[in-house]
């Protein structure tokens, strides 16, 4: 089949982060400090990232301020012609440090919340971070980027909505992305804590709606729908191995960023193998791509080519078989794994990412 070049690559420079997030969705085991990739090995993997057609990079983690080399790394990927943005938490963002990435070419960043309180905020967030998250988003602003501020939603903060809203609206984002909760790696240990409720949901949608109307031209707001409840999967990835490619913090290249909870899939590492002859080659990136690997009922189905048959993790996580139709599809022999979540109330208790 024909495959294109990838547009964009998330570089998780580190797994290591300040916060201590119940939905973290990077995986359970996460890359201790010694086994990351240098920063030579990083500049490979942006050349090589270009070459390969990149245009966009996204610089993540954990926290990837955590990395001495950000600004060299910064440096040369918007040398190489790459819109680069900053996936942070904020915490260690200084008007200085943002200024020096700036001048370097960033172009944009990305700037995680956990709530509209302080007391929720710092609560989910495993530390006090509330403040100094204000204190990154006026320092963003001042120089001059744009903005997007990410919140994670889920039942312990669906009610702070309004509120989310708002200090989106006082930070001056130009971009707020809500996404109710994606259950992968540490976010489904808490799966039973975070599901949001169908009240909950329904309850967002005027919210969410009334707020798109009001700020049209002023901020752009992207509501990611709770999956689980959909009748039909989200297009995870627009397809696997279609458009991005994600390196994790030791040099393991991924088609999804939660690709690595699949253990029946054999990964390659750029430490032994060039991006290139991964992205086109590898057994990981050719598993699931385009509609051979299809089963029954997604073979034959007309949503296909829309959905791509859902989510490859969530199929290896919830069945055990990557290549089942995502369990969240109504047309799955598996819908019933889901429903059962839906319908056991879960305990309030979350364990915190540790
Ligand atoms: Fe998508 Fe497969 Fe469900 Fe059809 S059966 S809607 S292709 S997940
Ligand atoms: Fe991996 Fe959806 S998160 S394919």
């Amino acid at each position: 089949m024909d495959v294109s070049p990838p547009l964009g690559l998330l570089a998780e420079l580190t797994h290591r982060c300040p916060l201590h997030c119940p939905y973290c969705s990077n995986p359970v085991e996460l890359t201790a400090r010694d086994a990351e990739l240098s920063t030579q090995d990083w500049r490979a993997v942006l050349s090589q990232a270009r070459e390969l057609g990149v245009l966009q990079v996204h610089l993540s983690g954990g926290e990837p301020l955590a990395r001495p080399d950000l600004p060299e790394l910064v440096t040369h990927a918007s040398g190489l012609g790459c819109y680069v943005n900053l996936v942070t938490s904020g915490l260690g963002l200084t008007a200085a440090r943002l200024d020096d990435l700036a001048a370097r070419g960033l172009a944009h960043v990305q700037l995680s919340a956990q709530g509209a309180t302080r007391a929720r905020a710092d609560l989910l967030a495993g530390a006090k971070a509330f403040d100094r998250k204000l204190a990154a988003a006026a320092v963003v602003k001042a120089s001059g980027l744009p903005l997007t501020l990410n919140v994670v939603l889920h039942r312990q903060n669906h009610d702070q909505l309004a509120g989310i809203i708002e200090l989106a609206e006082q930070m001056g984002a130009d971009r707020l992305e809500l996404a109710n909760t994606q259950y992968y790696g540490w976010a489904l240990r808490n799966r039973a804590a975070l599901m949001p409720t169908r009240e909950q949901l329904a309850a967002a949608e005027p919210v969410v709606r009334a707020a798109v109307a009001r700020l049209r031209g002023t901020m752009e707001i992207v509501y990611v729908v709770a999956d689980y409840y959909e009748p039909f999967p989200k297009p995870c990835m627009h397809g696997w191995g279609a458009r991005q490619l994600t390196v994790a913090p030791d040099g393991t290249v991924l088609p999804c960023p939660a690709a690595s909870a699949i253990s029946t899939l054999s990964l390659s590492n750029v430490r032994d193998t060039p991006l290139a002859e991964i992205w086109y080659g590898s057994e990981s990136f050719n598993a699931y791509r385009g509609e051979e690997w299809m089963r029954e009922p997604c073979r034959t189905c007309d949503r296909r080519t829309l959905d791509f048959g859902g989510c490859r993790c969530q199929a290896f996580l919830l069945t055990g078989d990557a290549a089942a139709a995502d369990p969240v599809c109504s047309r799955s022999p598996h819908r019933d794994v889901v429903d059962l979540v839906l319908a056991a109330p879960g305990p309030p208790e979350m364990v915190m990412r540790r």
